[in-house]
Parts: C-alpha cells; structure tokens; sequence
C-alpha cells in the first residue's frame, strides 16, 4: 500500500516528467487525455488531504489566487543589460572581437577568441530562482537592482519546470527571456477577436503584459515560452570553464536553452553566425532583434568585467528593423487570381526588413476596418521576409477628410463586374472569373511561377501585354505563342522571344504535382498538390476522380452511398487522408467545370505530365535533413523523398526514423543521438533513394 503522500509525490514527479516530455523537448509519451487523467488524480488527492498542497505541484500551474500589487524584490546579484553594435553589417562582429583582443591584450598572431554565440531573444528579461531544486521566486528585470516578484505568474508556465531534474544545486539563479511565439500570439489573437475582446499588438508586449498580472489565472491563459541564456548566482554547484557548457548543464536540469546556440571563433565565427541566423530569422518560430556574442571562457569573462551596468565580454548585433514608420498616401484595391479584391495601401517609401516598400496590403476590409486605417494615417509597415509587406496598426491619424475614408467598390475596378461578399467570408470577390482581366494575368503568373511551371521569363510585364492584346485568355493558349508573335511584344527581341519559346518547350514536361499547383484551384496549394498527385498517381486518374466518394469523412460517404464505397473498394481507392470534404467539394467542382474542363482537357494534349510510382497508402518514413550535404542541395534531397512518399521535418522528435546528417550537422544530430533516432549520411541516403 502507498500512502496518499508517496502516491502525490509519484504523481508530481511523473507529471513534471512529462511536461517536460511535451513543452521542452518535443517528444510528448502520453496522450493528453492520459496526462490529464493523472493530473486529475493529482487534484483530487491534494483537495482531499489539504496538508499535501505544494506551492512546486504542477496543480499550481493552473494559477493561484490574485494578488493586490507585485512585491519588490532586490536581486542577489543585479541583472545587467547589454552593449549593443549598431552596425548591423558584418563589422559589427569585426569590431567586437577586435575590441576583445585589445583588451585581452592578445597579439596578432595569438589564436581566435572562443564566443559563445546566441539568439536574442525578444521578449521579458526574467530571473528564476532554485533553492534545493524547486522554484522559489522568479522576479522580473525592474530597474536590474529591484525587481517584481512574478513567481505565481511563472508558476503557470508550462516549460519552466517547477522542480529540476537530477542532483541539484543549493542554489542557482538562472537568467532568461520569457516570450511568445508567433504562432501561439495569433492563435491567441483570433481567440480573442472571436471572443470580441481587443486584440494584443505584438509578441513582446503580450508576453511582458501576461508576466506582470495581478491574477494568475490570466498569466495561465497566455502561451508564454521561456529560454536561459545565462546564470546569476550559485551556490553548492561545481560552475564549468565555459559559459556554453553551463548552457548545457541547465538543459540537461530540464530548462529550455535554445538549439540555435553555438561556439563559433574569431571575428569570422561571429560574422558566420550573424549571417546564417539572419538567413533563418523568417522562418524562426519567435521574434528576434538581433544575436548576442559572449565571450565563452568564464575566467576570461570575470577579467574583463563590467562598465556601468553592462558586461564588457558580450555584445549584442543587431539585425536591420522588420517594422517602420510611414505614411499612406491612398489606399486602392487589387483584384487576386481568384477574384479576391484586396485593399492596399500606397506608401510613401520606406527602408525596411532590408527593402524599399512603396505599397502594403490591408488584407480585407474587415481587417482594414479593426486597424482604422485612412488615406494619410502615418502607420508601422512590417516586412519580414518573403512575406508581403503588411499595414499592422496606424501610429497617428492623418486629417481624416471623409475623401479618405475607404470604400469597398460595389464592382471590380477591373472589369466592371459586380462583387460579392459570400456571408461568413472575409473576402469580397469580382464576379467576373476569366472574363476579369486581373483574375486572367494572375492565373497565367501563378501557373509560370517558379513553384508550378516554372516557365522563366514570363513576368508581369509580359503577361500584361498578352492579356492585353487578347493574345492569351488562359494557360493553354501560352503553348501557341511562337517566336514571331512574343518578338513583336514591348521589351522583347528576337533573342528573348525565342528563349521564352524554349522555356515553355521545357516546362512541357512537367511533373504531376506541378501541374496540379498550377491549375490554381482554390485551396490546393503545394502541399496538397503533392498529396494528390502520390494518390493519384497519373492525371487522368486525377481528372476522372469520383469526388464526393473521396472525401475524408468516410462515416458520410458511408451514409450517404454504400453502392459508391463498394465501387471505390473495388478501384482499390483509399479514402485521402489530409483532405476534408469542403476542400474535396472544391476540387470537384472546378475540375468538372465546363471552362476548366476544356482548358485542362488542351493543356494535357500540350503537355506531357509524368507522376511518381504510387505509394501504399501506408505514409513513407520521417526524416530531418541536417548540416551541408556535398552532391545534392537539401532542397533536392527533400524533393527527392517526399516523390517517394517520405515526409522530411524540421525538427527531431521520437517520431523521426532517420536523421541524414551532412557535413557540420550541429544540434539536431545531438538531439538524434539523445533520443537514439537512427543517422544516415549522404552516401546511405543515396542508397535509400536508389532502392526505394
Ligand atoms: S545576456 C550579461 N543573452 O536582452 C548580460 N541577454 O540588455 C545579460 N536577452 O533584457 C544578458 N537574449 O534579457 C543575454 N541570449 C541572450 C539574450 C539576452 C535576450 C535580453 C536580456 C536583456 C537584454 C539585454
């Protein structure tokens, strides 16, 4: 017999484990409605025996009661904020380790510093302090000498754990950033646009708002993320030589530390750094200004001390700003590929995320209506990336005369079709179809795009004039152009002419999940496309699919037609997984609409579309591809396996069945090898490929 105190103990110890499991390392073992079943046990077991409550019990993640104010707290050792390089070019970096080496008084042919080399993150500085293994207090940043106590707060957050694993220290201090990935601000986002409150304006301010609450049952409804990047104090602990390898000590007590870390030397090292995490920064799943250089070795750190309130072994390099100030000069209306008309701002020009932006959207009217946004209202643009520069919130409204209010138009200021706007839908579409000239060139832009048929050279420009000049109505009237008609087109020689003929002629033969992106059906993009053409297997297959019988929701199709099933079985079609009735509706309906029929019907007589071997339905294996590989890019790698019916992810977990490591594979190799997922390199890779 356990005793209801060993039974609470077994149960916290277990739902601490797996909460790391889920929140730091990515590799759930339990299903949700498994972890709640114990958590619920947990509850019940400490609400029947008050005397067993814990303030470092998971139960207390939920939130405690409020409190009135947030208590000061004086920090044992102050929390120091950090130089920053200005030049967010290369020599920022350059620099830095110079600045170094002269105060190490290093001669030039001593060798390279070692850094320690890290994201910044953007988000609420945060202290978390363990006594004996279990949090004690966590208190924000304040003025670095005098912070607010937070712990009821930092309690709810999933990933920082309440009690750490292993043989723990008498003390540690550990110092880090609390935020919000962009993923979680979103979804919280639409929460609350459904639930009709405000909405929060970025990660940062959420994630700082969220910590400082009075009651901690709001902290808990908030998606908040942690990540070390250093200690304070430490007592009863053996403190490694190098600031990364105390990184790699709090990971290893269960604390999150990011992966993108690394030991890098020299100026070189840092420059190397800086450019490959700008090169990631978009796809990163949090905000970031910048990465933060420290010197590694921690006696080095201690003899070069600190200035004021900042250390002077790290540096903080800045990325150029993802957001600016400007000012709308009107706002108009683009007409999309499907007819959407989306309002867009004209701005007067402005320097960010590393371009020039003289327009950005406003995504629909709805959203236009929710940010207030007039004709001469000084706005914040967002550019990040590929991704369309975007109007996020106005900064000053202009004089607001009611010329500069916007007005959806009643038709397509394209094609003078009247526009609809379906109930339920936040777009307001032309009614014009391939009659509207916009919805033609955006068809034949999307259907030569580098992604779909990859025809080069047929840009804007060109499309432009060939809808103009009536010379193009729909894609398979671009496999009757000739040499001697493009030649007589503005901006085209003979030379030119004759390459976009030769391009065309390439793209001739196209592979199956192309073709399919490119017909431009709503709701199919690249990932479906890909989903449907290993189905499938072969275009005619595609094109005289029986549709409704397709649809994921096998119970209704049951209902619906047993006859239908029976005639499926018997074609040994399988239900298609990932693809739910609404979107098999759509495909339906354009593949057997008379104009898309015929278009599709010339454009395989054009055309020879080849597809991959088809798959069981049984999905491929896992794999992540990491570090450099030397006869193919990853990108062909990944190609090369997805047309074999294998997914590739991004990150390692459990689920992964191979890790192909290249040439200076970094954390995701470690992380396979903690996790005892099996790496392949690129000869047996090459192998797989051939024999599958
Ligand atoms: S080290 C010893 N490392 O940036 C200097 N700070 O002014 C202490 N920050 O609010 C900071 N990512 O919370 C350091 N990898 C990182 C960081 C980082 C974000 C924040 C920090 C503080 C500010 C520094």
């Amino acid at each position: 017999m356990t005793s209801p105190r060993e039974r609470a103990a077994a149960l916290r110890a277990e739902l601490e484990r797996h909460n790391r499991l889920y929140y730091v390392e990515d590799a759930p073992e339990l299903t949700d409605a498994e972890y709640d079943r114990l958590f619920r046990e947990l509850q019940a077991l400490e609400q029947a025996h008050p005397e067993l409550a814990a303030p470092d019990s998971p139960t207390q993640r939920v939130g405690g009661a409020p409190a009135t104010d947030l208590a000061p707290v004086r920090h044992e050792a102050p929390m120091l904020s950090i130089r920053t390089e200005t030049d967010t070019e290369d020599a920022g970096a350059a620099k830095f380790d110079a600045r170094i080496r002269r105060e190490l008084e290093l001669a030039a042919g001593d060798a390279p510093v070692e850094y320690a080399a890290e994201l910044k993150l953007d988000g609420l500085a945060i202290s978390l302090r363990y006594e004996k293994g279990a949090l004690a207090r966590a208190a924000t940043r304040g003025d670095g000498e005098v912070g607010e106590e937070v712990t009821a707060n930092v309690r709810t957050i999933h990933s920082i754990p309440l009690k750490l694993k292993g043989k723990a220290p008498e003390v540690l201090e550990v110092r880090g950033e609390i935020f919000m990935t962009r993923a979680a601000f979103e979804k919280m986002n639409r929460r609350q646009a459904e639930a009709g409150e405000k909405l929060f304006i970025n990660p940062r301010n959420s994630a700082a708002g969220a910590v400082r609450q009075l009651d901690p049952k709001i902290t808990a409804q908030r998606p908040l993320s942690f990540s070390a990047h250093g200690f304070a104090v430490v007592r009863g602990w053996r403190l490694p030589q190098r600031h990364s390898e105390v990184l790699d000590r709090l990971a290893a007590f269960g604390i999150p530390v990011d992966s993108r870390r690394a030991v890098v030397h020299g100026a070189e090292g840092l420059i190397e750094y800086h450019r490959r995490i700008r090169a990631e920064r978009e796809k990163l799943p949090f905000d970031i200004d910048g990465v933060v250089y420290k010197v590694n070795d921690l006696g080095l750190q201690r003899s070069l001390g600190n200035v004021a309130r900042e250390p002077r072994w790290a540096i903080a390099h800045k990325y150029p700003p993802q957001e600016e100030v400007t000012e709308v000069l009107a706002i108009e209306v683009q007409v999309g590929r499907t007819g959407t008309l989306t309002p867009v701002g004209r701005l007067k020009p402005v320097f960010v995320g590393g371009v020039t932006v003289s327009s950005a959207t406003l995504h629909n009217e709805d959203e236009l209506r929710r940010k207030d946004v007039w004709a001469g209202d000084t706005v914040v643009v967002r550019r990040a990336g590929d991704v369309i520069p975007e109007v996020v919130s106005v900064r000053t409204p202009g004089p607001r005369r009611a010329e500069d209010r916007f007005e959806m138009p009643q038709s397509c200021p394209v094609c003078g079709s009247p526009v609809v706007r379906v109930a339920g839908e936040a777009a307001t579409r032309c009614t014009g179809g391939l009659y509207c000239k916009a919805q033609r060139k955006q068809t034949l832009l999307h259907f030569a795009g580098r992604r779909a048929m990859d025809i080069e050279g047929l840009g804007e420009k060109l499309v432009d004039q060939l809808v103009e000049r009536d010379l193009v109505a729909n894609p398979a009237d671009l496999y009757r152009l000739d040499a001697a008609t493009l030649a007589h087109l503005e901006r085209m020689g003979e030379k030119s002419a004759q390459n976009l003929v030769l391009n065309m002629e390439r793209s001739r033969k196209a592979e199956l999940h192309r073709f399919i992106y490119a017909l431009g059906i709503p709701g199919v993009g690249e990932e479906v496309a890909k989903l449907l053409a290993r189905h499938f297997g072969s275009l005619a297959a595609f094109l005289s699919a029986d549709w409704p019988a397709l649809m994921a929701d096998k119970e209704a199709a049951r209902k619906e037609n047993a006859q239908r099933k029976k005639r499926a079985e018997a074609a040994r079609e399988v239900p298609l997984e990932g693809i739910g009735p609404e979107l098999a509706d759509a495909i339906g309906k354009f593949v057997q609409e008379p104009h898309n029929r015929e278009v599709i019907a010339r454009l395989s007589g054009a055309l020879q579309v080849s597809a991959p071997p088809r798959q069981a339905r049984a999905a491929g294996k896992t794999f992540v591809l990491t570090g450099s590989l030397t006869g193919m890019t990853r990108e062909e790698a990944r190609e090369a396996l997805e047309a074999r019916g294998h997914k590739v992810a991004a990150a390692v977990s459990k689920k992964t069945d191979y890790v192909v490591a290249g040439a200076e594979a970094g954390t995701k190799l470690e992380k396979a090898r903690s996790l005892g997922v099996p790496v392949i390199d690129e000869a047996e890779l090459k192998q797989f490929l051939k024999e599958r």
